[in-house]
């Protein structure tokens, strides 16, 4: 199973901005003799058709940020997993807590999504993670368990390679307070208990991300612990240097 390093460029980058990024990333990964890892961007849906041009034949994927659960109709504004797939990308994000927190999404709605695309051949992406409060008051394991339980309840993935969850503590996103250690091996090694309730035998194969605040400072470390399967990183992936020195880390 390839480690997976995520860049989540949410709502930054025009078109030219995003082609440029994406050059730099696809030449500067060229210069590493040995990248063994799976990297995909998630640019803005405006940015998509660049960066699929941009990274053609270099390896490096695309994703799309967010979906809609329909294949096509009347719903203004919004994106189907199979217009992502037909553009280009072979990920989707699910459930990204700016979502959760600035859209209202619920996680039955979630489930929607993670069916559809999955449905529509996406690898899926599901962020999961505590608020300070939610932690503090003793419920990280039970918020893990209803966002993924629920998430997944419209959904089983039939390949467990095409479905991550990245654990994202919603006090450690875009906040410079990335969690400890510790902290980080003991709910991946939540969630890792929670997918193999879920999915009895291939929850090995489901990787299980970190994000919040990763640096070029803190991505080695980060990588090195128990059921750490890769990173998704916002800030610290719009500069391709950066990104990059994330993944060799
Ligand atoms: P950050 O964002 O790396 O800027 O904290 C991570 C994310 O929201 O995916």
């Amino acid at each position: 199973m390839k480690k997976l390093i995520a860049a989540n460029w949410k709502m930054y980058k025009t078109p030219p901005q995003a082609m440029q990024t994406a050059h730099d990333l696809v030449n500067a990964l060229k210069e590493k003799t040995f990248c063994d890892k799976e990297i995909v961007v998630f640019p803005p849906f405006t940015d998509i058709y660049a960066v699929v041009h941009a990274t053609s034949g270099s390896g490096v994927k695309v994703g799309g940020q967010n979906c809609y659960p329909e294949i096509e109709g009347a719903f203004t504004g919004e994106i189907s997993p199979s217009m992502l797939f037909s553009a280009g990308c072979s990920y989707v994000l699910a459930g990204h807590s700016e979502r959760r927190r600035i859209f209202g999404e619920q996680n039955d709605f979630i489930a929607k999504k993670i069916a559809s695309a999955l449905q529509a051949k996406l690898s899926v992406v599901l962020c999961v993670g505590e608020t300070l409060e939610e932690r503090e008051a003793g419920y990280l394991e039970a918020v893990l368990k209803k966002q993924i339980e629920e998430g997944t309840s419209d959904a089983v993935p039939a390949n467990p390679a095409m479905f991550s969850i990245a654990y994202e503590p919603v006090w450690a996103i875009g906040t410079g307070k990335v969690a400890g250690l510790p902290e980080i091996e003991e709910a991946h090694g939540i969630i890792r208990n929670i997918l193999q309730n879920r999915f009895a035998e291939s929850f090995a194969e489901m990787r299980i991300l970190y994000g919040g605040s990763v640096k070029p400072e803190n991505a080695g470390a980060i990588m090195k612990c128990a059921n750490v399967d890769g990173l998704l990183v916002g800030g610290a992936s719009l500069q391709a240097e950066s990104f990059v020195q994330i993944i060799c880390a």
